[in-house]
């Protein structure tokens, strides 16, 4: 019986060390700035946009800022999923790019899920503390969100 467990040990070793060459295309696409990005268009104080930059832009755009804990698997292929299913709704560097009506929605929807606390992702604030948002950075933000024209 030992044996088998140690057995089963070595192999979820071996499997954990493979699975490590396996390593997705990194979200950095330079460190390009974009004349349609969120934080050029709605015109906020620096603190609010390091806000956005720290706790959202990670995954809804398209740079990120990872840690050396991203790049150890399967936490490389999360973080990488997410950040797909992210762009796809909301990219904060193509914000310009949207139309007013899809704007107008994702700013009530960006005040919802920060109130409710759904975003950021709490999976990933778990280890990215940077990423955490106090009560009052909540409050800030979403009160600012919801009177923007
Ligand atoms: C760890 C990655 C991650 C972080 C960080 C993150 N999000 Fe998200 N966000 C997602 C994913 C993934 C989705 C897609 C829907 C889902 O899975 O819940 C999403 C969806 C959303 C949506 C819904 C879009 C829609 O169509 O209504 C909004 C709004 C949003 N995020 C805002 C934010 C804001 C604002 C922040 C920062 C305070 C933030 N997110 C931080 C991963 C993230």
């Amino acid at each position: 019986m030992k044996k088998v467990f140690k057995t089963f040990l070595v192999v979820i070793l071996l499997v954990f060390i493979a699975i490590q060459f396996f390593q997705p295309a990194l979200n950095k696409h330079s460190g390009q700035v974009y004349t349609t990005d969120f934080t050029g268009i709605h015109k906020m104080p620096a603190n609010m946009k390091a806000l956005f930059e720290t706790a959202c832009y990670d995954c809804h755009s398209n740079n990120t800022n990872y840690l050396w804990f991203d790049f150890v698997q399967p936490a490389r292929w999360l973080i990488e999923k997410h950040i797909g299913n992210a762009k796809k709704e909301l990219n904060f560097n193509e914000w310009g790019n949207y139309s007013k009506r899809k704007q107008e929605r994702l700013l009530n929807s960006m005040a919802e899920q920060i109130e409710t606390g759904q975003m950021p992702l709490r999976s990933y604030t778990l280890l990215h503390k940077n990423a955490r948002l106090s009560k009052e950075e909540i409050e800030i933000l979403s009160q600012w969100l919801k009177v923007q024209p």
